[in-house]
């Protein structure tokens, strides 16, 4: 092979949750996600890429059962700012209409690509609709939306790890961290 891809520069990434805290949050959500939706089966989206490690470890602290689907939007490419342009890029594949729906995010940031999400999947006509993000970063939102389960508050630093990338980088990491600006 001569194409390679750089290896991502670990060493700027400084822990902001360890792996313990995530597990410790990650298990509350999961108990109050079960007694909410006691008696029930809620469909759970999964939005791509960035939750999918998120929800492998929260569904599997369920004890409703549940079914899962995923939807992958377009995101902020290789930039760190929010375009507000949001694409469909696959599909879910369940229908919506009747069903008890809970989104999983990784990051809720300016707000736009979330707020396009829930919009959109309103227009077919779940039961009910809620949503759940492991981040919030309240200091940059753009739009007015409000996470029914939220895992951490984080402050205004671009974070990686546990699902979250920079440019597809860090998503395999452990823990969250943030990426250090190289002169501050
Ligand atoms: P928003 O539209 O600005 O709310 O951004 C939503 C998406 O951008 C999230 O689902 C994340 O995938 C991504 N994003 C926002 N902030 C960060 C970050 O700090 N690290 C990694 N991804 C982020
Ligand atoms: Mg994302």
């Amino acid at each position: 092979m001569t194409t390679s891809m750089p290896a991502p520069d670990q060493a700027r990434v400084r822990v902001l949750i360890t792996a313990d805290e995530i597990a410790k949050r990650v298990r509350e959500l999961a108990d109050q996600i079960s007694a909410d939706y006691a008696g029930r089966t809620p469909l759970i989206v999964g939005i791509l890429k960035g939750s999918w490690i998120f929800l492998a470890d929260l569904v599997r602290q369920l004890t409703v059962p549940v079914y899962i689907d995923f939807l992958t939007v377009s995101s902020y490419g290789a930039s760190t700012k929010s375009s507000g342009v949001v694409k469909i890029v696959m599909d879910l594949k369940c229908p919506l209409e009747g069903r008890d729906v809970l989104v999983v995010e990784d990051i809720l940031d300016s707000g736009l690509t979330l707020r396009y999400i829930m919009r959109h999947l309103e227009l077919r006509k779940p039961k009910s609709l809620k949503l759940c993000v492991l981040m919030d970063k309240p200091a940059r939102r753009q739009v007015e939306i409000k996470p029914d389960y939220l895992g951490f508050i984080v402050p205004d630093k671009f974070v990686v790890g546990y699902g979250a990338d920079f440019a597809e980088a860090f998503r395999n990491l452990p823990f969250i961290g943030y990426i250090e600006e190289p002169d501050k």
